[in-house]
């Protein structure tokens, strides 16, 4: 700093020279060009009253020092002019420094003398020459002097030492005025700050939605506007937490086996559990290796075997296993599972006569296409309806003869047996009677193809509990009765009031059994579930894995699943040779000719569809017309990328959810039929109409390109509602009511008795 003051002062002090050397100029001049310098003394002395001005001297042109004041130093005229160049002209003095400043006095020398005229003299006047001048030519002016002005430079120092002083104090002011405003602005900002943190954790902005503006936020919930960020953070965060959160609550709510046994012993007095179906759980075949045990592909036997193996009792169906009479006792029965010895399995033999009627004739040719509604026409004969009644008349009986007590749990399964209700009832009035109905329910319209209608539902309207998949079932049901029968309805209650006896209809969308964390540990990795799968098939290895797992029913969409994959392959032909279908068909009911031909029909298609799209190690779909053990299954659907099911209609359609519960990977896509009851609960699928082709394709392409984090994010939240609703779920609820209706009814009588005279 004090050097830019000095280059200031310098410059102002040449200025100040260059004025005091212009007033003295004319006087300085005409004395040295008089010779009269004494003159000039005093001149000096009054000029150095100028306190800034220290000493004047003046020099001759050749640099003589002619005249100088008192104080001026020794100091030569030529050391001056040298000083006075320099761009800073100091001095160094004993007093302190001199600005040394040299300034040119310019002069005009006097005109020489003129002749003289001598007085009185009067002559003629003197010719005058035509080209003399009239006057002499003005002189030049030249270097007179120089004159050295000294001037004190301590002034400065002062200067510079006060500019120095106010200058820092100055800085230090605002400094202190700067530190206060920012203490005071990061005060009232802190505040607002934590205050704004305080809502974020009080969750006062954080449960209410952000406010759009100051203006539309409510008072006590403002927040600063660089705090909105934080808040969108912590709100996503919790809702991932929150997220987590239920889908790990599932474990400690969940039902489970336990919790089943503990309802059935507070619930339902009666202990002992009676199952009806007709599939049986275990199926001993004759081979050439001996007898082996086969569990049938039957989502009725999936959901039902868990619920068995928890509650014991007895289940009754039919032995079709030709083995299965080799391995019962004297009582037709024998221990399940195999080693286990859960439960009872008690077996029921038919003729094949029987077999024909009422399995393959009443129900799998009238019943089946009737309820399904998938452009199969119903086929009713009056021999295969006798055949119907005479063997749920058998089941009911056999059940009549297994219960120990009066008012045992009948457990009835599905569209085999739906006289049994009432048979039992009959017998066993104080029975508690659940029949669930594995399948869809027709609207009334259809129903009405049925001959025998009423007596179908009069059998149906046995049961204390009528359960169906979903809540379009139950009211199809609802106003097929309205429509065929004399009963009371009670909408609002959803009871049906026939016989004097009331039915409860009510939606229980059935699972499966969740694997148990133990069963999980032990399944091999996906990856070698993928390395076993594509080594056994002859797989590429870098290829996009489609499966489906049905039984070869023409109600599955087999057929609309593969003109979807063939569609794809039109469409998207970059999957040529990287998409491969895997199709499990077990066989089913193929002594049926709608079953045969239709399965004829999908193997053409089949053949078709590889023809066309094959290359050398490469065929795009792979038909295995064979019957699947759970764990072959289980496999399958670990190896692949995605399950695809496209049933044309379907009651539930538990495929889907074992694929999910196989992935405990939270890899692959499931793409469902909305026309499964399954699409009600499993929205995260990808959910498809199998009508429609190109809307099936393109469900196929997106499956396969879909981003292995959204993949995650839709299998996680799958297998949380289907670890949640699963079998013990289903059965627990339907329990539930049972007890809560079997406790109504005996304070009804109690309240009957005490009104009777
Ligand atoms: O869908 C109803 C259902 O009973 C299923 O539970 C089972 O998969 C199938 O029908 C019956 O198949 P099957 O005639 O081979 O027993």
């Amino acid at each position: 700093m004090d050097q830019v003051t000095l280059r200031w002062f310098s410059r102002d002090l040449n200025s100040r020279g260059m004025l005091v050397a212009n007033a003295l100029s004319d006087s300085v001049s005409d004395a040295l060009m008089a010779g009269h310098t004494d003159k000039l003394q005093p001149l000096f002395e009054r000029a150095l009253q100028d306190e800034r001005l220290f000493a004047i001297g003046l020099c001759s042109p050749r640099g003589e020092l002619l005249l100088h004041t008192e104080a001026f130093p020794t100091l030569s005229c030529d050391a001056a002019a040298a000083l006075a160049r320099q761009a800073e002209p100091r001095l160094n003095l004993a007093g302190g420094p001199v600005h040394v400043g040299v300034h040119n006095v310019m002069g005009t020398p006097p005109p020489p003398p003129t002749p003289e005229v001598p007085d009185g003299f009067v002559g003629p006047p003197a010719p005058v020459p035509a080209a003399a001048p009239v006057a002499a030519a003005p002189q030049q002016p030249v270097l007179a002097g120089r004159l050295v002005l000294l001037h004190d430079m301590s002034f400065i120092e002062r200067r510079s030492e006060d500019t120095r002083n106010y200058l820092v104090g100055l800085i230090a002011g605002l400094g202190l005025v700067i530190a206060v405003i920012t203490v005071v602005v990061a005060q009232l900002s802190w505040r607002g700050w934590v205050n704004g943190a305080r809502a974020l954790m009080r969750g006062e902005v954080l449960f209410s939605p952000l406010p759009s503006g100051p203006s539309s936020a409510p008072a006590g919930e403002a927040l600063a506007p660089e705090l909105i960020p934080l808040a969108n953070e912590l709100r996503n965060r919790m809702r991932d937490l929150e997220d987590e959160f239920r889908r790990s609550q599932g474990l400690h709510t969940e039902w489970n086996a336990e919790r089943l046994r503990a309802l059935l012993n507070t619930h339902i007095s009666g202990d002992q559990v009676i199952v009806v179906s007709n599939r049986e759980p275990y199926i001993h075949e004759r081979t050439a290796d001996g007898v082996i045990v086969k569990r049938p592909a039957s989502g009725l036997v999936t959901a039902v075997e868990p619920v068995m193996r928890a509650c014991s009792g007895t289940w009754v169906a039919h032995g079709s296993g030709s083995a299965d009479r080799d391995v019962v006792d004297a009582h037709d029965r024998l221990p399940v599972p195999p080693g286990q010895d859960d439960y009872w399995l008690r077996r029921i033999w038919l003729t094949a006569e029987e077999e024909q009627g009422y399995y393959y004739g009443f129900a799998n040719e009238g019943m089946w296409p009737l309820c399904h509604v998938a452009h199969v026409r119903p086929v009713f004969r009056e021999s295969d309806w006798e055949a119907y009644k005479a063997v749920n008349q058998r089941f009911a009986d056999a059940v009549v003869a297994e219960a120990r007590s009066e008012d045992p749990l009948v457990l009835v399964q599905d569209y085999h047996f739906a006289l049994l209700p009432a048979m039992v009832r009959e017998k066993l009035p104080q029975a508690t009677i659940l029949t669930f109905w594995h399948i869809p329910w027709p609207n009334p319209e259809s129903f009405g193809i049925c001959p025998w209608r009423k007596e179908i539902l009069d059998g149906m309207l046995g049961s204390t509990i009528l359960g169906f998949h979903t809540r379009y079932h139950c009211k199809n049901f609802i106003e097929t009765v309205d429509r065929y029968l004399e009963a009371r309805i009670e909408h609002e209650h959803s009871t049906i009031a026939f016989r004097e006896k009331e039915t409860l209809v009510e939606s229980y969308p059935i699972s499966i059994e969740w694997p148990q964390e133990e069963a999980m540990r032990n399944w091999p990795s996906v990856e070698a579930c993928r390395q076993r799968v594509t080594e056994r098939l002859g797989l590429p290895q870098d290829l996009c894995l489609a499966v489906g797992v049905d039984r070869f029913d023409y109600t599955k969409g087999i057929l609309e699943r593969l003109n979807a994959v063939e569609r794809l392959l039109e469409k998207w032909p970059q999957w040529i040779g990287r998409f491969v279908f895997v199709q499990v068909a077990a066989p089913t009911r193929s002594a049926l000719e709608e079953y045969r031909s239709f399965q004829e029909r999908i193997e053409r298609v089949t053949a078709r569809i590889n023809e066309r799209f094959s290359r050398p190690g490469y065929q795009p779909v792979h038909l295995l017309a064979a019957h699947h053990e759970p764990d072959a299954v289980n496999e399958l659907f670990r190896a692949a990328d995605m399950c695809v099911v496209t049933s044309l209609h379907d009651g539930m359609n538990l495929v889907s959810k074992e694929f999910v519960a196989a992935r405990d990977d939270l890899q692959g896509v499931l793409i469902l039929s909305r026309f499964a009851g399954a699409a009600r609960e499993l929205a995260e699928a990808l959910i498809v109409n199998p009508y429609h082709v190109e809307e099936t394709a393109d469900a196929l392409h997106r499956a396969a390109s879909m981003p292995a984090a959204e993949q995650r994010e839709r299998m996680a939240s799958l297998r949380s509602t289907v670890r949640e609703s699963n079998v013990f779920r289903w059965a627990g609820r339907m329990l539930l009511d049972a007890g809560r209706w079997r406790l109504r009814a005996r304070i009804e009588a109690r309240v009957r008795r005490h009104q009777a005279p």
